[in-house]
């Protein structure tokens, strides 16, 4: 613990150029960008996330079992991976609900360890929100439940452990969560899983000599591990099938700390139909998009008969600093599409899609000021037994968010979807003008987030905000936050976080 901070603090400090190894000081030639466009074989059928099985209860609900264990994963040639999973060794089933209907879900924890599962994009109640305060202990099972009560979305489960976020995410223990609802089961977007609708779980991961996943890469950067090798869905770049016209991409930026800027090998227009929270109200084409960690983006590509193309991340514009080091200029083969020589149609891009954010005119209770620097927000560091705020159940909020040392940041909330109002002022771009939940942050720019906190209150369960790079949410730079009834006032976190 001690050494990683050192290590980041003079990554900060001096941009990278030195860094801490074995035991002494060496020099990192903040050289090469990666490029691996050319390099990537694609040999392998992209592998879809088994639907996670699930029964329905004598009271309605619909119960899921997820078992969290460890286990080893071939990823290349030669030795196997030690990795973690979800009812297998690497990911996670994925879940998929009802807007309505009541979930349930018993989650083993078979590890030798604490962990936790968070609902990330969720609206639920802070006890069920498996975040720092819902760990499972090594051996034990944690039974939470709620009824779902939001816009069908692409949303997502990762282990949510304070400090030690960054480390189980990275081993592999992360899924999607799919809500459905009337909308998008009467949407002629594609819609079959695993044939024209398909889920992308990004991730970068660097390995060792041994094929093990390396944790701590001796770089300078400012962010913990930038992986070299892309994997989707747990396999390094493997290839589609296309068989319908129109594909539709549930991509997840499952990634610790990789800033990922889509687009296809042709440059060809896609168009992007849902962002974090649910579909958007229309459709916006674009040749590019950008996903920091945790965020997620819906796009439906149009493909013709016996094409092959590549999905790719370009370099991105971020900016800031340590750009290099942190893999912002790096070009990288994702994904090859190989389209049959006789696609079959039937769906289509609706042009209205959703319902846009409407928080715009809302009456706003109170404005708050979020400050992201140097592993903290509003100067100060995450305590899990200090509830930083309290906001009133049944009010509109704007929340005025800025990145204020030029490192990658995003900011993400738990419980609720937001409105991004502005951005230093100005309107939002296209790809922020939809529900979200986790929004990357361009440094110095001021993004204001409007958001209502709707039912669930606890005075004494927080829920969480914070940046997603998960090695700065590790280090602190989170905070918490109560939903209070009428007349309550902020409690106290219990002593014990432990469930059995
Ligand atoms: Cu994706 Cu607080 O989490
Ligand atoms: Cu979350
Ligand atoms: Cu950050």
């Amino acid at each position: 613990m001690k050494r990683r901070t050192a290590l980041k603090t003079l990554g900060f400090g001096i941009g990278g150029a030195v860094v801490l190894t074995g035991g002494g000081y060496g020099v990192y030639y903040a050289a090469a960008k990666q490029d691996t466009v050319g390099r990537v074989t694609f040999d392998k059928a992209l592998s879809i996330p088994p639907p996670a099985e699930s029964k329905v209860d004598s009271t309605g609900a619909r119960v899921f079992t997820l078992g969290i264990r460890s286990g080893r994963t071939r990823f290349k040639a030669g030795s196997t991976t030690r990795t973690w999973g979800v009812n297998g060794t690497y990911l996670g089933p994925t879940i998929r609900a009802r807007r309505g209907e009541r979930v349930e879900f018993a989650v083993h924890n078979g590890l030798d360890q604490e962990t936790s599962l968070h609902w990330h994009g969720m609206h639920l109640p802070a006890a069920m929100d498996g975040g720092p305060h819902q760990t499972v202990a090594a051996g034990e099972t944690w039974r939470p439940g709620w009824t779902i009560d939001q816009p069908a979305a692409s949303l997502w489960y990762h282990p949510h452990v304070h400090g030690s976020t960054a480390d189980h995410m990275y081993r592999g223990l992360a899924g999607l969560f799919i809500v459905d609802d009337e909308d998008s089961e009467a949407s002629t977007l594609p819609s079959e899983y695993g044939v024209d609708d398909l889920p992308m779980i990004v991730q970068d991961r660097a390995f060792d000599g041994d094929n093990q996943f390396e944790e701590r890469v001796p770089l300078g950067g400012s962010l913990g591990v930038i992986g070299d090798e892309v994997l989707v869905n747990g396999a390094i770049g493997p290839y589609v099938d296309v068989t319908t016209g129109l594909v539709r991409l549930r991509l997840l930026n499952g990634s610790n700390a990789r800033l990922y800027n889509f687009g296809f090998s042709d440059d060809r227009t896609f168009s992007l139909v849902a962002t974090d929270g649910g579909l958007l109200a229309r459709p916006w084409n674009t040749e590019r998009l950008s996903l920091s960690p945790g965020e997620r983006a819906e796009i439906v590509v149009a493909f013709k008969p016996g094409e092959r193309v590549e999905l790719r991340s370009y370099p991105s514009a971020y900016g800031g600093t340590l750009g290099r080091v942190d893999g912002f200029d790096d070009r990288l083969d994702i994904c090859q599409f190989r389209a049959a020589a006789t696609l079959s149609d039937g769906a289509d891009i609706p042009a209205s899609l959703g319902v846009a954010p409407d928080l715009a005119g809302e009456e706003v209770a109170r404005e708050r000021s979020f400050v992201l620097a140097s592993d903290r927000i509003n100067s100060r560091s995450m305590a899990m037994d200090r509830i930083d705020f309290g906001v009133r159940e049944g009010t509109v909020e704007v929340w005025d968010v800025v990145n204020d040392n030029g490192f990658l940041h995003n900011f993400h909330v738990h419980d609720v979807r937001f409105q991004v109002l502005a951005v230093d002022g100005g309107k939002p771009e296209p790809h922020l003008r939809g529900w979200k939940d986790t929004v990357l942050l361009a440094p110095g720019k001021h993004y204001r987030l409007a958001m209502r906190f709707h039912g669930h209150t606890d005075p004494n369960t927080p829920y969480m905000y914070h940046c997603h790079l998960l090695q700065h949410e590790d280090n602190g730079m989170m905070g918490q936050f109560v939903v209070l009834g009428e007349g309550e006032k902020v409690g106290a976190v219990p002593q014990s976080h432990h469930h059995s």
